[in-house]
């Protein structure tokens, strides 16, 4: 595809509902609710909060700033701007292939459980809820279910860059925020839901400022804003000239903060009305939930619409990752997109097939998770904030976040003293102490 062919996202709401569907997904629904109730409630969030304005923000900037200057996948793009640096796009192509080998699994119980809301067949089982997931992880249906959730994301991405990803994402966000409003809203005329509020917004100070609280909260911003992975780059290559960077940054960053709580605002009322533990770990969504439902009237609507919910949050985030790697495979091994967007696919299965197996008994879903989450996201980031400001001509970020001086920006010079000074300091100071 010649350069000024190719594929752009239309205005300034399809980009930021695309990039904020990559960002709002499992990470805001599933596992921000369950750390948070793991570190702290409220505590937590604050942490996260600042976690995300000093740290996310930067380098989700630094990352579109490289793909939207070059308009190449993120291995193209990294090489365009500089021969050295360009392993920086590979390590972005190692996560999400990493992030592929789990992330589906996942995503597939939230079908699962969907069907098994719909036919009722979760609620009429005589057996308890965490039995039910055993057996389920026991049986070969996640991985059936893993693999249709791949087919369902190839479908989407091999439709293109506008029929595709744009328009799924601008169909499906709107669904998702409409859910998360109803449930928060149902959830709120529940007995002694209050409880739930009052853990989520007490604070507890020394709780928030402990080391693990920060690493646990920093690594989730990079996860829930898809930074440090190479997926912004390669979304940005279909950005604009004229889109405001910044602006796009602060919308998908609130958005994604905003699901975030609403996730929890479902969650921790239901959970302390039903008078259950907040720290119910990963399982918290597959079998404390159910729990909770089942003492609603309607319980498999309710159930149903809520895993449609988790259903099209992962959806809209499998395709930016998938994206990542067939505009990798389009791009730099000049296939089709048609080819490409195949390879990914059977990559993927084969990936999650080897979660899947334990193949020699390992944990592959927790190596996967830790190596994306722990190790290639922070210093995905970490670099990409020091290759923008001190390896590129000087001005570059300045130039690409006012749009060549077209945009006045107070923020601008903002962002780039947190790029210089403090971003990647603080990232590094957390990665070596999570090391130690
Ligand atoms: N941000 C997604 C979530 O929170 O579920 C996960 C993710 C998507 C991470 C894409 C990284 C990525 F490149």
């Amino acid at each position: 595809m010649s350069e000024n062919k190719r594929a752009s996202f239309g205005g300034k709401l399809s980009v930021i509902l695309v990039a904020a569907g990559s960002a709002i997904g499992l990470g805001a629904i599933w596992r921000f609710p369950y750390i948070a109730g793991e570190n702290g409630g409220a505590a937590f969030m604050l942490v996260f909060l600042l976690s995300v304005f000093i740290v996310g923000i930067p380098a989700m900037l630094a990352e579109f700033a490289v793909g939207r200057r070059t308009r190449k996948n993120a291995v193209g793009a990294f090489k365009e701007l500089s021969k050295r640096w360009n392993w920086l796009g590979y390590s972005g192509v190692l996560g999400a292939m990493l992030i592929s080998g789990y992330y589906y699994l996942i995503a597939g119980w939230s079908l699962e459980y969907l069907v098994n809301s719909a036919t009722g067949a979760l609620y009429s089982s005589a057996d308890t809820f965490s039995e039910q997931f055993d057996s389920f992880q026991r049986s070969w249906r996640p991985l059936i279910y893993g693999i249709i959730f791949i087919l369902m994301t190839h479908v989407i991405v091999s439709r293109g860059v506008e029929k595709g990803i744009e328009k799924a994402s601008k169909i499906m966000m709107p669904m998702l925020f409409l859910i998360l409003i109803v449930m928060a809203v149902r959830v709120s005329f529940m007995p002694n839901a209050i409880e739930g509020y009052r853990f989520l917004f007490s604070f507890d100070f020394s709780e928030a400022f402990k080391p693990e609280t920060i690493m646990m909260a920093i690594g989730q911003a990079f996860f829930s804003l898809s930074v440090g992975m190479g997926c912004m780059v390669t979304y940005a290559s279909y950005f604009k000239k004229d889109n405001n960077l910044i602006a796009t940054s602060f919308n998908v960053s609130i958005l994604t903060l905003l699901v975030s709580v609403l996730a929890g605002l479902v969650i921790f009322p239901a959970v302390f009305s039903a008078g259950l533990e907040p720290s119910g770990g990963p399982s918290l969504v597959f079998v404390t939930l159910p729990e909770i439902f089942k003492g609603m009237p309607l319980a498999s609507m309710w159930s149903a619409i809520f895993f449609v919910l988790v259903m099209l949050a992962s959806l809209t985030s499998t395709i930016s990752f998938h994206e990542v790697l067939t505009a990798y495979f389009a791009e730099e091994f000049k296939l089709s997109r048609q080819a490409a967007a195949i390879t990914t696919t059977a990559l993927s299965i084969a990936l999650s097939s080897l979660t899947f197996s334990k193949l020699f008994g390992l944990d592959y879903l927790d190596i996967f998770d830790k190596v994306t989450a722990n190790v290639l996201m922070p210093l995905g980031a970490m670099f990409t904030c020091v290759f923008v400001i001190w390896v590129l001509e000087r001005d570059f970020m300045k130039n690409e976040l006012t749009n060549y001086g077209s945009l006045k920006s107070r923020i601008a010079p903002v962002i780039v003293f947190m790029l210089k000074y403090i971003t990647p300091l603080l990232i590094f100071y957390i990665f070596t102490r999570n090391i130690i």
